[in-house]
């Protein structure tokens, strides 16, 4: 069963989780990259990245084609934007038309948001199964606490 874990990450937490997950059940891993560049520090970060999702953008994505149909399952990991998903996977779930897939949802957060993040994906990917979602607060800051976490939680989702 070929599974692809594709996710978006601005401060390696998402990266992470995906990381884990891929190691755990030997899948293949893409990390959306954008041209668009968003402010990395501050204030302006939350700002910039908010208003983003907010106005529904979605920026171009730098990687180059995929093949989503050789997939069954599709992993799909967001940071918490804004109470929503970045607007990468935004591009992403646009450009590929998904469906008839077995998808996993996981998100990284910094205390809130994820069932609203989780709810919008799923009403954004509709003809699809859902087989599990997992969310994570910044779990690079406590990897100890959260790998034995993530690794029983991508293990399960091939039972
Ligand atoms: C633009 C922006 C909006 C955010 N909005 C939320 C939010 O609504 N709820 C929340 O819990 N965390 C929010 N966060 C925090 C991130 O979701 C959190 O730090 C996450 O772990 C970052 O994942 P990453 O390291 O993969 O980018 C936001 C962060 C940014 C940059």
């Amino acid at each position: 069963m070929s599974t692809l874990v594709i996710y978006f990450s601005f401060n390696g937490n998402t990266k992470y989780l995906a990381d884990t997950i891929a190691d755990t059940i030997s899948a293949d891993s893409i990390e959306l990259k954008t041209s668009k560049q968003y402010p990395t520090e501050g204030l302006k970060k939350f700002l910039w990245g908010g208003k983003s999702v907010l106005f529904g953008e979605e920026p171009a994505l730098l990687n180059a084609p995929m093949d989503v149909n050789k997939y069954e399952t599709i992993i799909i990991g967001t940071p918490v934007w804004a109470g929503s998903f970045a607007p990468p996977v935004k591009s992403f779930l646009s450009q590929y038309n998904l469906h008839g897939k077995r998808i996993a949802l996981f998100a990284s957060h910094g205390g809130g948001g994820a069932e609203k993040c989780f709810a919008k994906l799923k009403k954004a990917i509709p003809d699809n199964e859902f087989i599990g979602e997992i969310a994570f607060v910044d779990p690079k800051k406590n990897p100890k606490d959260n790998s034995a976490k993530v690794i029983a939680w991508a293990k399960s989702l091939s039972n």
